[in-house]
């Protein structure tokens, strides 16, 4: 299988917030937005895999801004490490107010994406620039934390009964 390049995986998807987004107040609910996360990193993951996938967890959701109703929201996804049956796709999210053009960062969000069903290796990832290679190494550092964490809940688990 031939390794696939970032760049293969970059998915862009673009929403206006409307009232049925937001709560009365016009804040935007945080389930939108991952509803929206999850929706790219899909997209990103079967670009890169060409299989179909599915969400296998999320090591980071943050929320460092509110989103309006009435802002238009850009997520950028793309995969930043592939493993054996899953891949790490790293997601930003900005949030821009058309009126004034000003535009922030609202969210960062890291999902784990697998192959669905039968488990089928997914492609390496070629990673060419320092950013992609950065990214390449913290979602390493991520699984291995994961994993780490599984096994010494695991281990508490069994010592426990
Ligand atoms: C994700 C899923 C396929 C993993 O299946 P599993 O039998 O536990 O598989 P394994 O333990 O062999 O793990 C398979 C891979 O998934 C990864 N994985 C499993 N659980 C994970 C989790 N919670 N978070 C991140 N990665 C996970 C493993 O690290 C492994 O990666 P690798 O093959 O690249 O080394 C399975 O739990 C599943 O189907 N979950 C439901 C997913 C779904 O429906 N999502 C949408 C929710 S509405």
């Amino acid at each position: 299988m031939e390794a696939r390049t970032v760049a293969d995986s970059r998915s862009v998807l673009v929403h206006w917030m409307g009232p049925t987004d937001a709560n009365s107040a016009g804040f935007v609910h945080g389930g939108v937005v991952m509803k929206l996360i999850d929706e790219v990193s899909g997209l990103a993951a079967v670009r890169h895999s060409h299989q179909r996938v599915v969400t296998a967890g999320a090591d980071r959701m943050t929320f460092q801004q509110p989103i309006h109703v009435g802002q238009l929201v850009t997520l950028h996804a793309s995969v930043n490490a592939a493993w054996n049956t899953s891949m790490e796709v790293g997601v930003r999210v900005l949030a821009e107010n058309p009126r004034t053009g000003e535009v922030l960062h609202t969210n960062t969000a890291y999902l784990t994406m697998d192959d669905e069903g039968r488990p089928a290796r997914v492609p390496a990832l070629r990673t060419e620039t320092s950013d992609e290679l950065r990214r390449e190494a913290e979602a390493q550092l991520r699984r291995t934390n994961r994993l780490a964490e599984r096994d010494q809940i695991l281990a508490q688990r069994g010592s426990e009964r």
